[in-house]
């Protein structure tokens, strides 16, 4: 399959003479779900950030179909990303949140309704446009957050961290959920986390980083019965 996010060598190093990201190189196939599996520190949202256009590197490049995107301001990429922490306008209601990209790059109301209408029923939100976005349960933000991040039909998802804010018990039924939406788009996906579950379940592609680095890429089944050195090991088990 053809490659549609080439990242090659990219490096940053702080103002500390500490490097955030050493090297790092990947490459992702259309429609394709990475996991970016590391401990807290490692570099994956510094990544994603870069990916995004929202941090610049030191070296290397990312292309994007070809074209070298790290000219392109973030709003010209053309990528979607939800945060950690959903970052929702708390005095908007949800179909606000969701019609805010849509908004911003000036499509009229009656154009954004059908969108807003259609990511509803993506994320099992009908019948939640008029409510509060505070009072909503940590899921159904978790949901809105998704479907204001996919209505500007963004040509690449990227997820940092999505169910850190969720309790444990709820983390793990939100990613069955969150998994099945994930599946039925056909959107090149970056899904960030510190949690193997999530990671495995989330993308069938697995980077794990350490200190900025790539340590060992490849299948779940490859990190857990191949692991390339002790730290690997003991980091899967
Ligand atoms: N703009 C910055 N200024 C100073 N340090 C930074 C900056 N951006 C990242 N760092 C440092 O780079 C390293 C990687 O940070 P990053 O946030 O990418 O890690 P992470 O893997 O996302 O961690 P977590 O799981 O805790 O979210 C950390 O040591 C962090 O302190
Ligand atoms: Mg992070």
């Amino acid at each position: 399959m053809e490659n549609e996010l080439i990242i090659q060598n990219l490096s940053k190093t702080g103002a500390t003479g500490v490097c955030f990201l050493d090297n790092v190189s990947l490459a992702l196939p259309r429609g394709s779900r990475l996991s970016v599996l590391g401990p807290s520190g490692s570099g994956k949202t510094t990544l994603l950030r870069m990916i995004a256009g929202l941090d610049m590197p030191d070296s290397g490049d990312i292309r994007f179909n070809g074209t070298s995107i790290l000219d392109l301001p973030p709003h010209k990429r053309n990528f979607g990303m939800m945060f950690q922490d959903y970052a929702l306008f708390p005095h908007l209601d949800v179909f606000h949140n969701i019609a805010f990209g849509l908004k911003m790059k000036g499509m009229p109301r009656q154009k954004q309704a059908p969108i807003v209408a259609k990511m509803l029923t993506l994320t099992d939100l009908e019948g939640f446009e008029n409510r509060k976005v505070d009072e909503l349960s940590g899921g159904e933000r978790q949901r809105v957050a998704l479907a204001r991040t996919l209505a500007p039909g963004p040509r690449l998802l990227m997820l940092d961290e999505p169910l850190s804010a969720l309790d444990r018990v709820l983390r793990k039924r939100l990613l069955n959920q969150l998994t099945q939406i994930l599946s039925r788009l056909h959107i090149t996906t970056i899904f960030v986390t510190h949690d193997h579950e999530e990671a495995f379940a989330a993308g069938t592609q697995i980077i794990l980083m350490n200190q900025g680095s790539i340590v060992q890429q490849g299948s779940p089944d490859n990190l857990i019965h191949h692991p390339v050195n002790d730290w690997v090991k003991s980091f899967m088990a």
